[in-house]
């Protein structure tokens, strides 16, 4: 600790620093007058700042403060690129700097486990290395300006039905690959001072108080030197959190949980240290308080959260190069979000926006612009009438852009989606407008997955997702190829919500949550299982074409200890400037246990201009081969050949190129015997194999060279010698007892001790 810090718990009494490990009320941290300890401010994150005027309440009803709304988490994501979430971190942090605020709520990072979580628009992917990257550019960003970032919501959180008390039920394997990895790696790469600990529980333990995540896990593994603070109303028991590792209880000012705290020192049962730790940790990861209120450019911000919402926008299709338009093209714009639009979800995370600029704001004064409401959200107008009025300028103009996507109520905090499927109404207008208009172009606002039963209907689909309140002016650029789309989905768009991984698991159970996918979630269960999707994750087009050319790795075997450097070309073969994102996946041996088909390892995103040629070099380290091996609870590398590939999706019909590479594991775990063990890994274990033929040929006599014999075979003629071997290779010690009158248990018991014994040795 440091000194000044030590000072301080020296002269705290008992009751201030328990006071201290709990919320002074619902915003702000408790302060110390007579020493001189401030009170901080906390505020929602994730994609702005929501710093409450009054007293207010959580869930974003209070008026809050003026700020920049910028793009929500799943759209960043769909940026692949981390400067983009530190630009939008980094004014954030400015933000709250103008507001005096210490901690800013978020990144928020959970997976997508599926796409009908209802808060998945403030998350970035279904994937972890996405998630984790795309997370380390907003805390560097918010950081980067003297403001405390709080990743959340740490871990499991990945549904909102009965958010605050269901237990997610998570095989370690799962837990540690899919769900912690995208926090271990903010931890380590990005040095968060906060990680708020979600309301759920996992594996029936309240993160809140689960002493193995946030102190084994987070602490001691990750090396986080930051503090804990509880999601909101997250603690079920406050002496109990403490003890596991949390630092502060939000919110307050809870009498109830302090008097429990003190009542907890006091007789013993929670020692002053572990208070003294916690308070230490939250002084520390507070940021200085801010004598003054700090100067705000709004102007830039929403210039920021416009240049954010065109590094995200994805276009999903683009048939006959209908888009970019022209600007002597005569275009009907249609629906109510071209005026209007959806750029952002419901709940703690809904900014006060400074400036909403909408695409008929920027488009709406020039004469070769209609425009048609086409749907209405509050269902007041009339449908038909709305139909037919959008149906008949879309037929009189040169192309239609219809905006739709997903009303507010579809996706906000604490209520799942209960379908993909957008409202009847904006479909039916879609339809009806493609039946008049060959050139129609959707424009998507929605926070997460929707189907498109008109798919095929329409020439182009541009997926702005929810893009801030820059919106309106960023799909313009878009349009009109001002910008050149260049974000890639961080999510599989599926076919049907049957399809999803955790269909059969979701939304069902409202106390253990089956996580029975495992591994397999996101793309790496439909590329496993060979399932068609509606877009694969990774995808999205340009208005340019990339070639690649020249993959190279520097060696084409390693081991584990080894990084391996790879290079690949790519060159912008069209004839507009554009950015590419280079996807680098590594497939999985097939070998004896399940593992996704392959799995994301490294991205990057290469700006290009026509006919350009850039090299683009990653380095993967052993992680990249590894899986989380639950006999040694460590990371462990499977020898086998793996294959680089370069790929433009997750999907197989998108990989380029691809080259193979031989990794060999330094590791040997070693085997522990028993009767139980297979005779085959006996045999393929060079000390057990001498000790166990020697052995069974004393108790078997000639009868035992059949195991090993190259020429061994079955006389009857009824198995054949592979069937024979393979057969004998999975029959396990014990069976020998069994099939043979000389061989006692004992003898064997006797036997696998001495084999274990002597690797034992060996190590
Ligand atoms: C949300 C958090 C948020 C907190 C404070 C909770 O209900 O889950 O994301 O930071 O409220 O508003």
């Amino acid at each position: 600790m440091n000194q000044k810090i030590d000072e301080l718990l020296a002269s705290m009494t008992l009751d201030e620093k328990v006071a201290l490990c709990v919320g002074k009320d619902f915003w702000h941290t408790q302060d110390v007058q007579r020493l001189g300890v401030a009170s901080t401010v906390l505020t929602d994150g994730p994609h702005g700042i929501r710093k409450q005027v009054g007293t207010g309440n959580q869930l974003g009803l209070g008026e809050s403060v003026k700020a920049i709304c910028f793009p929500t988490g799943s759209a960043i994501a769909a940026s692949f690129d981390p400067n983009t979430s530190e630009l939008v971190g980094s004014e954030i942090g400015k933000l709250a700097r103008k507001e005096q605020i210490g901690v800013v709520l978020g990144p928020a990072m959970n997976i997508k486990r599926s796409p009908l979580c209802g808060r998945n628009f403030e998350y970035y992917s279904e994937d972890p290395l996405v998630s984790g990257q795309l997370a380390t550019g907003a805390v560097r960003g918010i950081q980067g300006e003297g403001i405390a970032a709080c990743l959340k919501h740490f871990v499991a959180n990945n549904q909102e039905y009965y958010r605050q008390t269901a237990n997610s039920v998570v095989d370690e394997q799962t837990l540690r690959e899919i769900y912690l990895a995208p926090f271990e790696y903010a931890v380590k790469h990005a040095s968060p001072n906060w990680v708020m600990s979600s309301y759920n529980r996992v594996n029936g333990e309240y993160v809140s108080q689960s002493h193995k995540l946030l102190t084994d896990i987070l602490r001691k593994e990750w090396n986080f030197r930051g503090a804990v603070v509880s999601d909101w109303g997250a603690s079920d028991d406050t002496v109990a959190s403490l003890a596991a590792g949390m630092d502060l209880c939000m919110p307050g000012p809870a009498a109830d949980n302090v008097a429990a705290l003190k009542r907890a020192v006091t007789n013993g049962e929670l020692s002053e240290e572990t208070i003294d730790l916690a308070v230490a940790r939250i002084l520390l990861s507070l940021p200085e308080q801010q004598a003054v209120k700090a100067q705000y450019d709004f102007a830039h911000g929403h210039m920021i959260a416009e240049k954010a919402a065109t590094e995200s926008a994805v276009l999903l299709k683009n048939d006959d190069d209908i888009l970019p338009l022209q600007d002597a093209e005569k275009i009907a714009l249609i629906g109510q979000y071209a005026k209007v639009p959806r750029y952002q979800g419901g709940g703690s995370s809904h900014i006060n926006a400074a400036k909403v600029t909408s695409a008929f704001d920027v488009l709406g004064k020039r004469d070769t612009i209609s425009y048609a409401q086409g749907y209405d959200d509050d269902g007041i107008l009339n449908e038909e009438v709305l139909i037919n009025e959008a149906v008949k300028v879309a037929a009189s103009a040169d192309k239609a852009v219809i905006f739709a996507g997903l009303p507010e109520v579809y996706e906000t905090e604490a209520v799942d989606r209960s379908k993909l499927a957008m409202p009847a109404n904006q479909n039916a207008l879609i339809k009806a407008v493609a039946a008049v208009q060959p050139n129609t172009v959707v424009v998507l606002h929605n926070g997460s997955p929707v189907t498109m039963p008109w798919l095929g209907e329409v020439k182009a689909v541009l997926e702005m997702y929810l893009g801030g309140e820059a919106v309106g002016a960023a799909t313009v650029a878009l349009l009109y190829g001002e910008v050149n789309p260049s974000g890639r989905l961080a999510e599989t768009f599926p076919l049907r919500v049957e399809d999803t991984p955790a269909y059969p698991y979701y939304g069902i159970e409202r106390d253990d949550v089956p996580y029975r996918e495992g591994n397999l979630v996101g793309y790496r269960y439909y590329d496993t299982m060979h399932r068609a999707v509606l877009f694969p994750f990774g995808h999205g087009l340009s208005y340019t074409s990339f070639a690649y050319s020249d993959l190279r790795i520097t060696q084409k075997q390693i081991d584990d200890t080894q990084t391996l450097k790879i290079q690949v070309n790519v060159t912008n073969t069209g004839h507009r400037f554009g950015k590419e994102v280079v996807q680098l996946y590594v497939a999985n041996p097939v070998g004896d246990h399940v593992r996704p088909q392959k799995e994301l390892c490294a991205f990057t995103k290469v700006a290009l201009k026509p006919n350009e040629t850039k090299k683009v070099s990653f380095e993967l380290d052993y992680r990249a081969f590894a899986e989380w091996n639950v006999q040694l609870h460590d990371w462990l590398v499977s020898d086998g050949p793996y294959t680089i590939q370069i790929a433009r999706s997750a999907s197989d019909d998108d990989v380029l190129l691809t080259t193979p590479v031989s990794v060999v594991s330094t590791r040997r775990p070693r085997q522990v015997f028993d009767v139980n063990t297979p005779l085959g890994d006996f045999l393929a274990d060079p000390a057990a194999k001498d000790l166990v033929i020697g052995a069974l040929h004393n108790m078997l006599g000639a009868r035992a060279d059949k195991l090993d014999a190259d020429d061994s075979g079955d006389e009857s003629g009824a198995l054949s010698h592979e069937a024979m071997l393979a057969s004998a290779a999975a029959m396990p010690l014990r069976a020998l007892v069994s099939f043979s009158e000389n061989v006692s248990r004992e003898q064997l018991l006797n036997l696998v001790d001495q084999i274990n014994r002597a690797n034992a040795k060996e190590e």
